[in-house]
């Protein structure tokens, strides 16, 4: 019994604070040198939590008088990237701690050489350990994190061990209750980064905010070494720069680019960008744009641009499970082209480096958010402390992204001086790395003025923060038509560009008749409510863009009618099956007629 009291003590502390917190993450994980741990591991599923006590030491009995209750060896398996829900039916609805493990050789740190352990998601709690020794911790289960194991590796046979745990705690972003499935497990890649002990640890490359032809360029090593050399290359832009660290190993410069070609929607470019020291090299390709509110416009490169968006989920509603690849952000990317979209809100969270970068390529600009998804515990310090530390992870992550367009700081939250304030710190958190982007939240708080037909908000202070203004409203749905939609109009923030970053209402594929009816989950009656929505629009003076939600059904524990598909939010204008419902058109058509003058 002693055991498992020293366990359930051990429990306590990795699961609160843990060991040491993950390190600063390297820029460019996937530009560097590195060595895949992706493929199957070894899993123990725990939901008592016994491993804690000693199961990431992975030892074998030494002789006859002893015996492990646990082996990693010959049992469950699992792949990575990916989660565990959709890949066993016991783990379906699983909340708790999976183990993995998992054996690697990998040819050892030359002098001069650092090893660092990168992991671009793991949901949503990881407890790391390598060759019998904890070596960090990391909460949030979208962004990256890094642990230098450069001393703790060995040629062969190494042993890794992570604790997963995606428990639902009051005090985590998001908290108890979500409207998406509760994915756990090392859901995006792993791998071994091979950089020279100096190296170039972070950029940040991008465009003047007003300027269409200066580049700002500000770079960090990973030493505070004074007075070395890193070149700045844009071959194509006939640009090479030196710049010359100062006592913090940082340098910072700024360079006219002549006939520089600007990231855009219809034009999608992308610079090679190289910087070298004299032990370090690293690329990648880099948009300039120019993004900027003007009135109630939004200006990308100067010019306005009506944002036809749509949100999806990091999901592949046909394997009913975290999507994290290269060819399952194609297959979401996709549809969001077909549909005729230039705007993405990646909803709720930052996803994987596979969908925002294939995103810039293809001409999409991104909405990114963290979490902050209604009863979040805003006056907790714990919770403040792991938004902050989210939200530089997601925007250092991000910030050389031309295609990110905006920070979202909050989806669906309650004015307070709580919430007020933790808005605030979530704004300069973002801006304090990256004050390119155009800051947003999505606000569900509007109440009907029955006198001037008027949605509004009233006394929201966080409306002053945000350069656009998102609105989730559900009219025909979660509410009512009390006028008809020509009569229906919109009078928040007129000063400040409005885009309704959802709307919609569910429908099963296939199911016609009762268009009238909500409870029928028709197509007839979604059409219909995506008619009256456009036609209420009409009359929005400020709008400067939509979003409907949701782009494919999804996956939520919180919908519970098997006559509608069971566990699904069928919001989708796509069906989990790939098959485009009737407002899928309806959308189709109203972004063909955007953006015909610009
Ligand atoms: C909210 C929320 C979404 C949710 C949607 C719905 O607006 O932001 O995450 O899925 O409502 O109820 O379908």
């Amino acid at each position: 019994m002693l055991n498992l009291k020293i366990a359930s003590v051990t429990v306590l502390l990795c699961l609160s604070s843990g060991g040491a917190w993950a390190q600063e993450q390297i820029i460019n994980a996937y530009g560097r040198d590195s060595q895949s741990l992706n493929g199957e591991w070894h899993a123990i599923i725990d939901p008592y939590e016994r491993g804690r006590w000693d199961m990431w030491k992975n030892r074998k009995p030494q002789n006859n008088n002893e015996f492990r209750e646990y082996s990693f060896d010959e049992g469950l398996t699992l792949n990575v990237p990916g989660d565990f829900n959709s890949q066993l039916p016991e783990l379906k609805y699983y909340e708790g701690t999976v183990w993995y493990g998992r054996y690697f050789d990998i040819p050892e740190p030359k002098p001069g050489e650092k090893l660092l352990l990168y992991f671009a998601g793991v949901a949503n709690v990881a407890d790391v350990y390598l060759n019998a020794e904890p070596i960090g911790h990391h909460e949030g289960g979208f962004t990256p994190f890094q642990f230098d194991i450069t001393d703790k590796v060995k040629g062969r046979d190494n042993f890794i061990a992570v604790a997963v745990n995606n428990n639902r705690r009051p005090d985590a972003i998001p908290a108890m209750n979500f409207d998406w499935w509760n994915y756990g497990g090392i859901t995006r890649d792993v791998f071994v980064i091979r950089v020279p002990e100096e190296h170039i640890a972070d950029y940040y490359i991008r465009l003047d905010k007003e300027d269409p032809e200066l580049i700002h360029a500000d770079v960090a090593l990973s030493t505070p070494s004074e007075g070395e050399t890193v070149t700045l290359t844009i071959p194509e832009l006939k640009i090479s720069r030196k710049l010359i660290t100062d006592s913090n190993g940082k340098a910072s410069t700024s360079v006219k680019a002549k006939k520089l070609v600007r990231w855009d929607i219809d034009n999608p470019k992308l610079y090679n960008v190289t910087l070298t020291t004299d032990r370090d090299t690293v690329s990648e390709e880099i948009g300039f744009r120019n993004i900027r509110t003007r009135g109630t416009e939004v200006l990308l490169n100067d010019r306005p641009v009506f944002l036809c968006g749509v949100s999806f989920h990091e999901e592949i509603p046909q394997r009913k499970g975290r999507a994290f690849s290269d060819a399952d952000a194609a297959m979401l990317l996709n549809e969001a082209k077909d549909l005729g979209v230039n705007f993405i809100r990646l909803a709720h969270y930052p996803q994987n480096e596979h969908t925002v970068r294939m995103a810039e390529k293809m001409g999409f600009m991104l909405w990114e958010e963290i979490p902050i998804w209604q009863g979040i515990d805003f006056a907790n310090d714990s919770t403040q402390a792991k938004a902050r530390r989210m939200m530089s992870e997601m925007v250092n992550r991000d910030k050389n992204r031309a295609a990110l367009a905006i920070w979202g700081i909050a989806n669906e939250t309650r004015p307070s001086e709580a919430r007020n304030a933790f808005l605030a710190m979530m704004k300069e958190t973002a801006q304090a790395i990256d004050d390119t982007k155009l800051i947003s939240a999505a606000f569900d708080n509007s109440n009907w003025n029955k006198d001037s037909k008027c949605w509004e908000i009233t006394n929201d202070a966080a409306l002053d923060l945000v350069d656009v203004v998102g609105i989730n409203k559900y009219v025909g749905w979660y509410d009512n038509w009390r006028v008809d939609p020509s009569e229906m109009s919109w009078n928040v923030k007129r000063e400040k560009p409005l885009v309704f970053t959802e709307f919609g209402g569910e429908a099963q594929y296939g199911r016609h008749g009762n268009g009238d009816a909500k409870w029928s989950w028709s197509e007839d009656y979604q059409a219909e409510l995506y008619r009256k929505n456009l036609r209420m629009f009409e009359n929005v003076p400020n709008l400067a863009g939509v979003s409907p939600w949701i782009l494919f059904d999804f996956r939520s524990p919180t919908r519970f009618s098997p006559l509608q598909g069971l566990e699904f939010n069928r919001k989708g204008l796509t069906s989990d099956r790939g098959e485009r419902k009737e407002a899928w058109y309806i959308m189709r058509d109203y972004y063909s007629t955007k953006n015909k003058n610009r």
